[in-house]
C-alpha cells in the first residue's frame, strides 16, 4: 500500500475514473532522467522495467527530447491525405539502418503485429497463390504481441482471451523452441507465415535454443513461407544486438518493430520488408491517420541515432554480462534460474511463503529503490535502459541481492 497521502491521492483518482485492467505497483512517477525515476515525494529510483523495454535510451534522452520540441513547433501532423518533409527522409533512414526495401509506419507494437498479418495474408494470395480465404498463419505458444481480437485470438494465455470470442480464424498454435512441431505444421501448403518473437518477453524472457532461428530461417525458406519476427520488445539494442534475431543472424522476412523506436517519447512502430511483400498493398487497404506522422519521424530517427552513437547494443551485452554473474552468484535457495540476453532479464523465484509471490518481491524492491514487475506469479524481468553503467549495474543488483535474501527468509 501507498505509505504518504500524496502518492495515495493520485492512486486513489486513477482508480476510480481509469479502467481497471492493470495492477501496477503503487508507485507514482513524476519525473524521469535516464536510467532513473522518481515518485511525487521524490523518491529516486532505478527504473528496472524501461516500460516494458519501450525506454531503452532512458528516460527523456536530451538528444530526442531536443528533436521532439524542434519538430513539435514546426509541423506535428498532416495524416497520410498529404506528404509531409520528413516521411521520405525516415523511410529512407529506416530502410537502410535495418537493411530492408521498404516500411510500413504505424503507432503502436499492436498495429504493426496487425499489419504483418495483413501483409502476409495478401502476400499469400497475390504471390503464393493460396486460394482465397485459406491462408494460415502460425504462431508459438505462449506468445504476446498485443490485445487487439487479432492478437488474443492467437494467444495461448486464458487471462488474455478469456471473454473475447469469437476468435479471429486462420491462426494456429505450434509449441515454441520445436522444429520438429514447425517442420510438421509446415506440410500445409495453406501456411503462409510464422510469427515468432526471437525471445519471448512476457512469457517470462524465453530464450530460445541455439541455433533454432536459424533453423526457421532455413525451413520457412525451404516452404515458402514468411517469417514474420516480432521484435517489438527485443529489437533496438535490447538483447545485446541491434535485434535479437542478429544473433544467430537471421533475417526475417517481415520484422516488427516498436516500443524503443519511438524512445518512450512517443508511440511509434514500423514494419519493415521486401518489396514483394510491401507492394501488394494497394491505396487505401491499410493505414493509420497517425502514421508516419513528422513528429514521429523526428523522434525515431533521433532515437535511432542515438542507439549507433552510444553504442546501446555493445553496452546492453556488457552490462547483461555483469549483471546475469551477479544474480547468478546469489546465495540463496529460492533462485531457480536466471536467464536473459543483453539487457533483457528475468529472475524465476522458487515458491516462497505463504501466498507470496513475485509481486511482493516487486514490492520489496521498490522499497529499496528499484522498480521491476513480476509477469506470471514466479517471474521477475529486469531490463534497464540500455545508456545503464556499470556502477549503476552493480548498485542495482547489490538491491536485488538484499532484498531477495530478506524476503525470502523473512
Ligand atoms: C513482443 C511484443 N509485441 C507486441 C507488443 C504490443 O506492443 P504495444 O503495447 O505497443 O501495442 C508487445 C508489448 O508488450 C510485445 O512485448
Amino acid at each position: 500500500m501507498p505509505t504518504n497521502s500524496k502518492s495515495e491521492y493520485y492512486i486513489q483518482l486513477e482508480e476510480h475514473y481509469n479502467a481497471h485492467n492493470y495492477h501496477p505497483l503503487p508507485v507514482v512517477l513524476e519525473k524521469g532522467e535516464g536510467v532513473y525515476v522518481w515518485d511525487v515525494d521524490g523518491k529516486k529510483y532505478y527504473d528496472c522495467l524501461s516500460a516494458y523495454s519501450a525506454v531503452n535510451q532512458g528516460h527523456c534522452h536530451p538528444r530526442i527530447i531536443a528533436a521532439l520540441n524542434k519538430q513539435a513547433s514546426k509541423l506535428t501532423l498532416t495524416s497520410r491525405a498529404f506528404h509531409n518533409d520528413l516521411l521520405g527522409e525516415y523511410a529512407e533512414f529506416i530502410c537502410k539502418y535495418f537493411g530492408y526495401d521498404k516500411v510500413l509506419p504505424m503507432n503502436t507494437g499492436v498495429e504493426g503485429g496487425e499489419t504483418a498479418l495483413k501483409l502476409c495474408r495478401k502476400w499469400a494470395y497475390e504471390v503464393k497463390g493460396i486460394a482465397k480465404n485459406q491462408a494460415k498463419i502460425l504462431f508459438a505458444e505462449n506468445n504476446f504481441w498485443g490485445r487487439t481480437i487479432a492478437a488474443v485470438s492467437s494467444s495461448t494465455d486464458p487471462t488474455s482471451y478469456s471473454g473475447f470470442g469469437p476468435f479471429t480464424p486462420g491462426f494456429e498454435i505450434i509449441p515454441y523452441n520445436n522444429i520438429e512441431a514447425l517442420r510438421e505444421a509446415l506440410k500445409d501448403p495453406n501456411v503462409a507465415g510464422f510469427m515468432l518473437e526471437p525471445i519471448q518477453g512476457e512469457a517470462g524472457v524465453v530464450v530460445p535454443d541455439e541455433g533454432y532461428l536459424k533453423a526457421v530461417r532455413a525451413l520457412c525458406s525451404e516452404h515458402n513461407v514468411l517469417m514474420i519476427a516480432d521484435e517489438v520488445q527485443t529489437g533496438i539494442a535490447r538483447t545485446g544486438k541491434l535485434l535479437a534475431c542478429d544473433h544467430e543472424e537471421v533475417k526475417p522476412d517481415i520484422l516488427i518493430l516498436g516500443k524503443a523506436l519511438g524512445a518512450g517519447v512517443l508511440p511509434v512502430s514500423a514494419v519493415l520488408s521486401s518489396n514483394e511483400v510491401m507492394m501488394t498493398l494497394k491505396p487505401g487497404e491499410h493505414g493509420s491517420t497517425f502514421g508516419g506522422n513528422p513528429l514521429a519521424c523526428a523522434v525515431a530517427m533521433e532515437a535511432l541515432k542515438v542507439v549507433t552513437d552510444e553504442k546501446l547494443a555493445e553496452n546492453a551485452q556488457k552490462m547483461g554480462e555483469i549483471f546475469r554473474t551477479r544474480l547468478r552468484n546469489i546465495p540463496s535457495d529460492h533462485i531457480e534460474t536466471v536467464r536473459g540476453k543483453g539487457l533483457l532479464n528475468a529472475v524465476v523465484i522458487k515458491p516462497y511463503g505463504e501466498n507470496k509471490t513475485a509481486y511482493n518481491i516487486c514490492l520489496a524492491l521498490k522499497e529499496n529503490g528499484l522498480l521491476a514487475k513480476q509477469t506470471h506469479d514466479h517471474i521477475i524481468r529486469f531490463a534497464p535502459p540500455l545508456v545503464i553503467t556499470e556502477e549503476q549495474v552493480n548498485a542495482c543488483c547489490d538491491i536485488i541481492e538484499r532484498t531477495i535474501l530478506a524476503e525470502t527468509t523473512a
